[in-house]
C-alpha cells in the first residue's frame, strides 16, 4: 500500500472513528447492525494499523472504546473489575505470533492453556451473594454497564440459587448469554409470520431479547448462558488456575460449556481451533471463534492487560460467513430433474473460508420475499458446507427506482416453456430432451455422493458432450484413453487418471448407483433403503408402486417417481448400457455386526484415531448402545480420546463411570465388555 500523508492519516482516523461508533451503536445498543462483523473488523483492523504509526498516548484513545454507551432504558452498573474485550487473531500465523509473545514475557505460561468455543453472544456478569443470584449486568463500555437483573433472572439456563453444600458468600463470573440457532429460526419465523422485524442473527435476538423493559418478553424467548470467567470470590482467594475456576463454577450449578479443553503448547490449541472452524455447525448454538487463555492465574497477573484485552488470552476469529457484496444479475439454472434455479451472480467476496461469485436464490418465491434485484447490495451467507445463499438486500443503500427481476418464461438452454405448477414452489422445464438437464444428469452421476469418478466436474462432462462422445452416463464407460487426449486441458496423466476413475466406479455399491440415475424425489437415503430391500437394479425397475411403497422410509410419491422413470424407454436403454458396461446391480450383504453393546450408554469425548465422532456414534449405534452427548448416571462407559472434554471427565469421575482410552474402545465393540485396566482418573 502506498504511504499516505499525515494529514490524510488523520482525515481517515476521524472517518474510522465516527463509522466504528456509529456501528458499535447499531450492534451493541439497537441490535440490528447494518454491516456485518467481518467489515465491522475490518474496520477495526485499519483502525489499529494506523494508530499504530501514532505516538502511544494519541493511540491508545482510539482503541480502546470497548462496547458502547449503556442504553438509558436500564440502571447502570459499574463494574469491580473492567469487563475487557479479547484482542482477535485471524489465522494461525498470528496465533503463533500471540503465543511467541506470551512466551517472551512469561516462559512457560503457553504449557498450560485451556481453549474454549467463542460463544457468540452477548456479555452478562453475574453477582451471587450468599448463595443467590444479586446482581446482572451487560458489559455496557466495559466500566459501566446495564443492570439486567430482573431480564436474567427469566433464564432457565441461569440458576437463582447456586448448589452444593460449600458455596462462597460472594461469586462473581462472567459468561456470554446467547440463543440457539433453532430458537432464533422459530423466533423470526413468528415475527415474519405476524408481519414483524425479524432479527439478522441468534446473537442480535439475544441481544434484543434482553434488553427489555419489560422482563416477561424476555421470558418468552428461549435464552441459554455459558460461564467463561470466574472473576471474583471475593475476600477468599480464587482457585490457582482458571480451568478449577471452571469446574468449581460446574459444581455450583453454574452452565460451563462441554467443549472446553486444557491444551499443552499452543500446537494443541492450533488444534482445537482447526478442528472447531471445521465443525462450528455441529452445535446447536453460533460459534464465531475459539478462545486460547492462559491457565495459571499467577501468568497471567504477570502478563496483565492493555487498555481493552488481557494479554492472557486471544481469540482466533473463524472466517467470516457473512459478507456484503453487490448483486449484479440474477440468472437461472436448470437443474438434472429439470428445475429452473435462480441464482445470483455477484461481485466476488471472501466469505466462509472461499470466495464466492455466485449464489443461490433457490426459487422464484424466495426472491419475491427477500426482494432482492439486481443492482442491490446484498448480505451474502456460506456456513460450513453449505451452498452459499443471499440472505438479502442492503435496503438503505437501494437506489431509487430500482426495478424488481422477473421469472424468465423460457428455459435458457433450450428455449422451451417453463412452468410453475399452482401452489408448487419450484418452476421446472418440462422438456426430457433438453440438453442443460441431459448434462446435469451426468453431473450428478459422476458426483462423490453418487459414482464417486474423480476429475469429472461440469466443464468436463460438457466437454465430452460437445465432442459428441457421450450422451448419457452409459456412454462414460466407453471412453478411452484415445478419445480423450485430443480434448482440451487433457494431458496424459489425466486422460489416464479419468479412465481409471470411471473404471473403479463399476464397482460402486448399489445404493449409489440408484442415487446417480437422478430420479427426481430419491435420494440418497431412499436409495440405500430400496437396494437392501430389493437387493438388485431388476428387482427395483420391475417392481410396482405397492411393492415399493412397502419398503420402511419410502412414500407414494417416490415409488410413484421410481415407476414412472423406468417407464421412460431412454432410460431402459441406460440401464442396458450400464449392465453392459459391468456397473455393480447387485447389492452385496455387509457382514452383520454382533450386538456387543445392547443396552449400554457409551459417551465418547475428545478426538479418537481410527474414527471420527460419527463413525464412533454409529459403531457404537450397530451394536445396539446408545452414545448421549453428556455424562449421567446411566452412562456405563466414557470413551475420552485426545484432548477430551474436562466437564464430561469430572462428572464421570464424580458419578464413578469408567473411562477407557481408543484401545479399551476398541476391546468395547468386540467383546462387550471393559478391558481390565479401564481407570477413573483423568487421562493427562
Ligand atoms: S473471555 C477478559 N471466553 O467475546 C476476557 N469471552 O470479543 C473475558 N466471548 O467480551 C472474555 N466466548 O463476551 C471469553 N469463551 C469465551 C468467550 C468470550 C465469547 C465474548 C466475550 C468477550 C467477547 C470478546
Amino acid at each position: 500500500m502506498a504511504k499516505r500523508s499525515p494529514e490524510s492519516v488523520s482525515a481517515r482516523i476521524d472517518e474510522l472513528k465516527q463509522l466504528i461508533d456509529h456501528h458499535r451503536r447499531r450492534y451493541h445498543q439497537l441490535d440490528d447492525p447494518e454491516i456485518s462483523d467481518a467489515e465491522f473488523d475490518d474496520l477495526v483492523r485499519e483502525m489499529s494499523s494506523l494508530a499504530a504509526s501514532l505516538p502511544d498516548d494519541q493511540a491508545a484513545p482510539l482503541v480502546e472504546g470497548v462496547g458502547s454507551q449503556p442504553s438509558p432504558l436500564f440502571a447502570p452498573v459499574l463494574h469491580h473489575t473492567a469487563m475487557l474485550s479479547l484482542d482477535n487473531v485471524f489465522d494461525d500465523d498470528e496465533l503463533a505470533a500471540w503465543g511467541r509473545r506470551v512466551e517472551r514475557l512469561v516462559e512457560g505460561a503457553t504449557d498450560a492453556l485451556v481453549c474454549e468455543l467463542k460463544i457468540d453472544g452477548i456479555a452478562v456478569s453475574l453477582r451471587y451473594v450468599g448463595g443467590r443470584l444479586a446482581q446482572a449486568a451487560t458489559r455496557g463500555d466495559g466500566r459501566v454497564g446495564e443492570d439486567v437483573t430482573r431480564n436474567i433472572r427469566t433464564v432457565g439456563a441461569i440458576p437463582e440459587r447456586l448448589a452444593g453444600r460449600q458455596v462462597p458468600e460472594l461469586v462473581e463470573l462472567r459468561g456470554e448469554l446467547y440463543m440457539p440457532v433453532a430458537a432464533f429460526e422459530q423466533l423470526n419465523q413468528r415475527a415474519s409470520d405476524a408481519g414483524q422485524r425479524t432479527f439478522a442473527n441468534p446473537r442480535n435476538a439475544a441481544g434484543g431479547s434482553l434488553r427489555q423493559k419489560d422482563p416477561s418478553i424476555t421470558a418468552s424467548r428461549e435464552l441459554a448462558f455459558w460461564c467463561h470467567q470466574l472473576s471474583s470470590l471475593g475476600e477468599a482467594p480464587l482457585p490457582p488456575t482458571h480451568s478449577e475456576g471452571l469446574a468449581l463454577m460446574g459444581d455450583l450449578g453454574l452452565p460451563v460449556n462441554p467443549e472446553i479443553e486444557r491444551a499443552v503448547g499452543l500446537d494443541r490449541a492450533a488444534e482445537y481451533c482447526h478442528r472447531w472452524q471445521r465443525d462450528r455447525h455441529s452445535i446447536p448454538y453460533d460459534v464465531d471463534g475459539a478462545v486460547i487463555k492462559v491457565d495459571r492465574l499467577s501468568d497471567r497477573a504477570e502478563l496483565g492487560a492493555t487498555s481493552h484485552a488481557p494479554r492472557w488470552a486471544i481469540a482466533h476469529k473463524f472466517p467470516p460467513e457473512e459478507r456484503t457484496t453487490r448483486l449484479e444479475r440474477i440468472m437461472v439454472s436448470i437443474g438434472k430433474s429439470g428445475k429452473a434455479t435462480p441464482f445470483a451472480v455477484l461481485d466476488p467476496v471472501s466469505v466462509g473460508g472461499s470466495t464466492v461469485g455466485l449464489a443461490t436464490l433457490h426459487n422464484e418465491s424466495q426472491v419475491k420475499s427477500k426482494d432482492v434485484r439486481p443492482g442491490d447490495m446484498v448480505v451474502v451467507r456460506k456456513a460450513g458446507d453449505v451452498i452459499p445463499e443471499v440472505v438479502g438486500p442492503v435496503l438503505s443503500a437501494r437506489q431509487p427506482g430500482l426495478p424488481e427481476w422477473q421469472f424468465p418464461t423460457a428455459c435458457p438452454a433450450c428455449g422451451g416453456e417453463l412452468v410453475r405448477v399452482d401452489g408448487e414452489a419450484d418452476t421446472f422445464c418440462t422438456n426430457v430432451h433438453c440438453p442443460a438437464q441431459r448434462l446435469q444428469r451426468i453431473v450428478h452421476y459422476a458426483s462423490r455422493a453418487a459414482m464417486d469418478i474423480e476429475g469429472l466436474g461440469e466443464s468436463r462432462v460438457a466437454q465430452l458432450v460437445d465432442a459428441g462422445l457421450v450422451s448419457d452416463a452409459g456412454d462414460l464407460y466407453r471412453l478411452q484413453f484415445e478419445h480423450l487426449l485430443p480434448l482440451d486441458g487433457f494431458g496424459r496423466v489425466s486422460a489416464a487418471n479419468l479412465v481409471s476413475a470411471i473404471d473403479r466406479s463399476r464397482q460402486r455399491p448399489l445404493h449409489n448407483v440408484l442415487f446417480a440415475l437422478a430420479i427426481p424425489h430419491l435420494g440418497a437415503t431412499g436409495s440405500r433403503l430400496l437396494a437392501t430391500e430389493l437387493g438388485s437394479l431388476d428387482r427395483i425397475a420391475a417392481a410396482d408402486v405397492a411393492t415399493l411403497a412397502a419398503v420402511g422410509g419410502i412414500g407414494p410419491k417416490i415409488a410413484e417417481s421410481v415407476v414412472r422413470f423406468f417407464s421412460f424407454p431412454s432410460n431402459a436403454e441406460l440401464l442396458e448400457k450400464l449392465r453392459v458396461a459391468g456397473v455393480a446391480t447387485q447389492s452385496e450383504q455387509p457382514p452383520p455386526v454382533e450386538k456387543t453393546l445392547g443396552g449400554m450408554s457409551v459417551v465418547v469425548t475428545g478426538t479418537l484415531g481410527s474414527y471420527s465422532r460419527d463413525e464412533a456414534e454409529e459403531a457404537i449405534k450397530a451394536r445396539g448402545g446408545r452414545s448421549p452427548g453428556s455424562v449421567s448416571a446411566r452412562t456405563t462407559v466414557v470413551v475420552a480420546g485426545e484432548s477430551p472434554g474436562v466437564s464430561k471427565l469430572s462428572r464421570a469421575d464424580e458419578l464413578g463411570v469408567p473411562v477407557v482410552d481408543e484401545e479399551g474402545f476398541r476391546h468395547l465393540l468386540e467383546t462387550g465388555s471393559l478391558p481390565e485396566r479401564a481407570h477413573q482418573e483423568k487421562p493427562g
